[in-house]
C-alpha cells in the first residue's frame, strides 16, 4: 500500500513552486505554501491566483474548482508552519548552500517520517541530502515548466533514498496524473541534461549576431515543429536560474564547454533582465510575469522591411535538378504565381519531375486544398528544359542538385555565364559552404542559399544563409520571395548547420551518448523530451524517421567545423550505421520497425 500523502508543503513560489501548489491542489491536496517574507508570500498567492484565473477564462477549471483549489492552500511564511506535512517540496533558487541550509532547517522541523524532495534541476540530490539526518528520506521530484501543464516528473532517487520513498512518490505522480521516470542522481536528469546544451547554444548565435532572436526562435519552432524557440524558452525559465543550472552542469558534467554559460547570461542576470519574471530577457512583456511579449527596440518593423533595404522584383525563376527537393520547390514557385523553368539533365527526368508536381497538385485537388483551375494555371507557368541556357532571362536561379561541392561549383560557374546582370543564384545545399558556390561565379554578392526543409510544400520554413560576400539586396530579396511563397525566412551567416541541423543534431547526438551510457532507456528519454518540453517527437524516434546514416553525416560536419569536442559523434550512432541499422529505412534503426 502506497503511502497516503494528505498535507504537503512547498517552499519557495517563484516560477516553479506556485505552479507545484496549483498541482497539489487541484488533485485534493492540502498545500500549506512558504515563501521568506510577506511580499515575496503576495507575488507567489499573485502567480497561483493568476494562473487559476486563466483556467477559468479558458474554461478549462469550474469557477466552484478554483475557490476550492484556493481553500486548500495555507500560505505562511517561515518553515516552521511545515511541522505536520508528510512531504515537503523545495523550490528555491537554484544554489547548493541554500538549499543544504533549508534541508537541515527542514529536518528540524518537520515530523520524522515526512519525505523531503527537492525540485532542483542540476544539483546533487545526494549533497542536498547529507545536510539531513534522513539522507533515505530525501528524493528529487523535478517538475517541469509549466508545472500544471507539463506531464513529465523526474524522480530522483540516490544511492540512499530508501525503495519505498521512491515507491510512494511514484504513485503520487500517478494520483496528480504525470508521468514519472525515475532516475539516479546525475546532473540535469534526462531531460534537461540534453536541453541546456542546446538553449546556451542558442544563446551564442543571438551573442554573436548569427541570426535574430525572432529567426533563432522561429526557425525551431518552423523547422523542428517545438512549442516555443529556445530564447523564448530561456525568458520562461528564468535567466538567473538557467546560468545557475548551466553552472552546475558545467562544474558537475565533465566541464562539456557547451555547458559554459553565454558571457551574454550573465551580463543580461546582472542587469535584472531575468526573463518573464522580471518583464524583461530576450523579449519584452508586457509586465513582470505576463507571458505577452510587446514590441520593442530590436522588433523587426511591421512595414516591408525587405522592400526597404532594395529586394529586386522576381517573376521569373529557374529551378535546377530533378530530385525530391526540386520537385518540391517547383510546385511551391508555381503555387505562388512565378513563372517557372525547370531544367533538368534530360527530357525523360523532366518527364518524370513533371509528373511528380502533377500527382503532387492532384493531391491538394483530392484533399479539397487546390482549386483544379489553380492546378491548371501552376501546372501552365512552368516550363520543362534540359538546356541550361533557357535560363538567360529568369531573375532567380534556385540550384537543388546533388549535393557534392564539385558539381555545384561547375553548374554555377556556367549559370554566371548565362544569367543576366542582377541575378539572385541561390543554393538549397544543407552542408556546403555556400561561399565555396558563390565564388566559383564572378559575382558573390547575388548568391544566397535558400535551405528549403523536405517535403518543401509542406514546411514552413526556409533558411536563408548569407556569406560574408552576400549583398544586403540579396539577402532582401531572398527573403521577400520567401514571403510570396508563404514561408518563413529566417536569415543565418554561413555555417555549418545553419541554425535549425547545428541546433537539433547536437541534441540528438547526446541522447545517443545518454543510451550508450546506460542512464536511462530509448523510451523514458523519448518521454521525457515529449512530455516534459513538449517536443512532437522524441530524439530516438527522430533519429529513426531522419536516417542515422544522415545524422551521422551531419554531426560529423559540425565537429569537423567546430573542433568541439561534445559534438564528437557519438560511438553508438557510429556503430549501428556500420551495422546497416539506419532507421524506418532500413526497417531497423534504434528500435525494430519490421513489424510496424
Ligand atoms: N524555472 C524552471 O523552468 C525550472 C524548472 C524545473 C525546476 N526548476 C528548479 O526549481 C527551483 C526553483 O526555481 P525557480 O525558477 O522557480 O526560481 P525563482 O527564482 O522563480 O523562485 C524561487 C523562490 O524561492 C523563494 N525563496 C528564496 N529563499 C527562500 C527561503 N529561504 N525560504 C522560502 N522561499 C525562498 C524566492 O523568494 C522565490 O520566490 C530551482 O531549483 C530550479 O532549478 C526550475
Amino acid at each position: 500500500m502506497a503511502r497516503e500523502f494528505s498535507t504537503v508543503g512547498v517552499v519557495g513560489l517563484g516560477t516553479m513552486g506556485a505552479g507545484i501548489v496549483e498541482v497539489f491542489a487541484r488533485n485534493g491536496i492540502d498545500v500549506v505554501a512558504v515563501e521568506i517574507s510577506e511580499p515575496a508570500l503576495e507575488r507567489g498567492r499573485a502567480t497561483l491566483a493568476g494562473s487559476t484565473d486563466r483556467a477559468v477564462a479558458k474554461g478549462k477549471l469550474a469557477e466552484a474548482d478554483r475557490d476550492a483549489l484556493h481553500e486548500r492552500v495555507r500560505f505562511e511564511v517561515g518553515l516552521d508552519a511545515l511541522h505536520s506535512v508528510d512531504l515537503v517540496i523545495e523550490a528555491v533558487p537554484e544554489h547548493l548552500d541554500l538549499k543544504q541550509r533549508i534541508f537541515a532547517e527542514l529536518d528540524r522541523v518537520c515530523k520524522p517520517e515526512t519525505i523531503l524532495a527537492t525540485n532542483t534541476s542540476s544539483l546533487s540530490v545526494t549533497e542536498i541530502s547529507v545536510a539531513t539526518s534522513r539522507p533515505n528520506q530525501v528524493i528529487g521530484i523535478h517538475f517541469f515548466n509549466p508545472a500544471p501543464v507539463m506531464k513529465l516528473v523526474e524522480v530522483v532517487r540516490t544511492v540512499v533514498t530508501a525503495p519505498e520513498v521512491v515507491a510512494d512518490v511514484e504513485a503520487l505522480c500517478a494520483r496528480l496524473g504525470k508521468v514519472d521516470v525515475t532516475i539516479n542522481d546525475r546532473a540535469g536528469f534526462i531531460a534537461n541534461a540534453l536541453l541546456f546544451g542546446y538553449l546556451n547554444h542558442a544563446v551564442a548565435m543571438f551573442e554573436s549576431h548569427y541570426a535574430t532572436r525572432e529567426d533563432i526562435d522561429a526557425a525551431m519552432k518552423l523547422g523542428c515543429g517545438l512549442p516555443m524557440g529556445p530564447l523564448a524558452l530561456m525568458d520562461l525559465i528564468g535567466l538567473d536560474t538557467a546560468y545557475e543550472i548551466l553552472d552546475t552542469m558545467y562544474r558537475r558534467g565533465g566541464r562539456d564547454r557547451r555547458h559554459a554559460p553565454v558571457p551574454l547570461l550573465k551580463q543580461m542576470v546582472t542587469a535584472g533582465l531575468l526573463g518573464r519574471k522580471s518583464g524583461r530577457g530576450f523579449y519584452t512583456y508586457e509586465r513582470p510575469g505576463s507571458p505577452k511579449v510587446v514590441p520593442d527596440g530590436t522588433t523587426p518593423s511591421a512595414t516591408d522591411a525587405a522592400l526597404a533595404d532594395g529586394a529586386r522584383a522576381i517573376t521569373k525563376v529557374g529551378i535546377v535538378g530533378s530530385g525530391t527537393m526540386a520537385t518540391g520547390i517547383i510546385e511551391v514557385f508555381a503555387k505562388a504565381g512565378y513563372e517557372v523553368v525547370s531544367v533538368t539533365r534530360g527530357a525523360e527526368k523532366s518527364a518524370s519531375v513533371c509528373e511528380a508536381v502533377k500527382t503532387s497538385l492532384n493531391k491538394g485537388v483530392v484533399r479539397g486544398k487546390l482549386a483544379e483551375a489553380d492546378r491548371d494555371a501552376a501546372l501552365g507557368r512552368i516550363t520543362w528544359t534540359a538546356t541550361l541556357d533557357h535560363l538567360a532571362d529568369v531573375d532567380l536561379v534556385v540550384e537543388a542538385v546533388v549535393e557534392e561541392l564539385s558539381v555545384k561549383k561547375a553548374l554555377f560557374a556556367s549559370l554566371d555565364e548565362i544569367c543576366k546582370p542582377g541575378v539572385v543564384l541561390a543554393t538549397t545545399t544543407s552542408s556546403l559552404p555556400v561561399i565555396d558556390v558563390a565564388m566559383a561565379t564572378q559575382r558573390p554578392a547575388d548568391v544566397v542559399g535558400l535551405h528549403f526543409f523536405n517535403p518543401a510544400p509542406v514546411m514552413p520554413l526556409v533558411e536563408v544563409v548569407r556569406t560574408i560576400r552576400t549583398s544586403p539586396e540579396t539577402t532582401a530579396t531572398a527573403r521577400a520571395v520567401c514571403a510570396a511563397l508563404g514561408k518563413t525566412g529566417v536569415v543565418c551567416g554561413d555555417r555549418s548547420g545553419f541554425i535549425v541541423n547545428a541546433l537539433l543534431f547536437p541534441y540528438l547526438n547526446d541522447a545517443v551518448k545518454m543510451l550508450e551510457a546506460s542512464y536511462s532507456t530509448a523510451d523514458d528519454i523519448d518521454h521525457a523530451m515529449k512530455l516534459g518540453c513538449g517536443y512532437p517527437m522524441g530524439p530516438f524516434e527522430l533519429l529513426d524517421v531522419v536516417g542515422l546514416d544522415v545524422s551521422l553525416a551531419i554531426q560529423r560536419e559540425l565537429y569537423l567545423e567546430l573542433r568541439e569536442p561534445g559534438f564528437a559523434p557519438a560511438p553508438l550512432l557510429e556503430h549501428l550505421v556500420t551495422a546497416g541499422y539506419l532507421g524506418r529505412k532500413t526497417r531497423r534503426g534504434f528500435r525494430d520497425h519490421s513489424h510496424r
